[in-house]
Order: structure tokens, then sequence, then C-alpha cells
């Protein structure tokens, strides 16, 4: 096996992508309690043009914006999220009197004014629930594009693209592959995300060349923003998306 990237030459002038996309990190984590409507509607106002917030499928079938398994550091609940009834969770403050947000309420506040990365946190079922509400949104005029399906969980990613293929999706990784970009490749993703601390310009090569984006979680330096810019990267999640804007908008 060649564990070299399948494809050797960038094209001239690739270092830099035209447009750097700006994710604000479950909302604007910086400024607003994570993963709340006050978060994603902050996000907003700062002008990013995508937010991406954490999706996890409870038993009552309700699809909840939290990102940990358990409710300690977010909240002012204790122990799993998975072992709690929907109306304790629903009661529970999320911080500065924000409620546990279901992905319809996302959905319903952001009204296709930015895009929407929904990050699918828990598997066994959820792709299946987030295509069910997806298609809802779709019935109701919204465009494919608006969405941005990812997960950690590559098989759970690969159910949801089964049952909506014409939503993009993203592979999100925590380490450089032996393999480069080709889980990517062949969930046929549009984008590849990675963590900050595993960027190896290989596998920026190796996507790019598949004609896929690369995202980078989570940059809140703006001169780890710029030096990002600089090798190619797509678009950054960002708990701060004012700060990453201001480098965006360097040119
Ligand atoms: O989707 C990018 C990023 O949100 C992935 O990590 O742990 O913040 O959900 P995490
Ligand atoms: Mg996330």
């Amino acid at each position: 096996m060649n564990h070299q990237p399948r494809t050797k030459d960038r094209a001239e002038g690739s270092g830099r992508p035209a447009s750097f996309t700006v994710i604000g990190h479950r909302g604007a984590r910086g400024h607003a309690p994570e993963n709340t409507l006050l978060a994603m509607d902050t996000a907003i106002r700062m002008g990013a043009p995508w937010i991406e917030f954490d999706v996890q499928l409870h038993e009552s079938g309700a699809l909840l914006v939290f990102h940990d398994l358990t409710l300690d550091r977010t909240t002012d609940g204790h122990g799993l999220l998975a072992e709690q009834p929907l109306g304790m969770l629903r009661a529970l403050d999320a911080g500065q009197g924000q409620e546990i947000p279901t992905l319809e309420e996302v959905l319903d506040l952001v009204e296709q004014q930015v895009g929407v990365n929904i990050e699918l946190k828990t598997a066994g079922g959820t792709g299946e629930a987030v295509a069910g509400v997806i298609r809802n949104y779709l019935n109701a005029g919204w465009p494919p594009e608006k969405f941005l399906v990812s997960s950690f969980h590559l098989p759970e990613l690969w159910e949801f693209k089964q049952l909506a293929p014409e939503i993009p999706i993203g592979a999100l990784i925590c380490g450089v592959p032996l393999d480069w970009a080709a889980c990517a490749v062949e969930l046929g993703a549009s984008v590849l995300s990675l963590s900050s601390e595993f960027v190896d310009p290989r596998l920026i090569e190796d996507a790019h060349q598949h004609g896929i984006q690369v995202y980078v979680y989570t940059v809140n330096d703006p001169n780890e923003l710029r030096a990002l810019r600089r090798l190619g990267v797509d678009g950054v999640f960002s708990d701060f998306p004012d700060i990453a804007l201001k480098v965006a908008a360097e040119g």
C-alpha cells in the first residue's frame, strides 16, 4: 500500500483558497452559552455565514442540541443526559436561563439566514432522525446547500447519506489517517474537518485533489487562523466568529 497522498501535484496558486468559511462553533461559544439559541443568535448577529452545533437523539425521540454526554459542565443538572426524562432536561438551565434546545428550535431560529452544520453526536438512529427533520425543512423550501451534516461516527454519517443523499456531509476526524482523505472520498463527503492538532499539508492536498474542502476545528487565535489560511484550509470552526471573520476579511 502506498501511504503517500494519491496525487502529488496541487494546482498552482491553490495555496490560499478564494473563500474562507467561518463557522460559529456551538453557535458563538466564546460569547454565549454553547449550543443554546442565544449562542446561535449571537453567531448570526456577528455575521457568521454558518453555525455548527451538536445533536443527540434522546429516547423520547427528541433531537437535543447538546455536546457532552453528561449534564454537569454546561447545565445545573447532573449525570448522563440519556438517563433523564425529556421534561427534566428541558427544565434545566443551560446558561443565562437558556434551555437545551431541540434541532427544530434551532432551525426555526435560523430561518435560512445562515448555513447549519449539524453534528451527529450519538449513533443508533440519530442520522435517520436528523434526515427526517431535514426532509420536513426541505419540503418547506430550505435548499439542501443550507445544510452540512457531519460526524466523527462515520458509519452513522454513511447511514444518514443513504437517507438524504442530496444533503452535503462532512467527515470529522481527529488524527491523520494512513490513507489520508480516503474516508471522506468513500463517504461522498463535501468536507473533511480536521482537529487543529492534526493539520498536515499532505492531508489537505489529498482532500483538495478529490474536490473535498478542508475545515479545521476549533480555532480562535488570529495568528493560527492566518497560518491555516496560508496552508490552504477552506474554513474554520471558531468559538469567536467575530475574530475569524476579521481574519477572513484581511484578503
Ligand atoms: O464539528 C467540529 C467540532 O465541533 C467537533 O468537535 O467536540 O467540538 O463537537 P466538538
Ligand atoms: Mg461539534
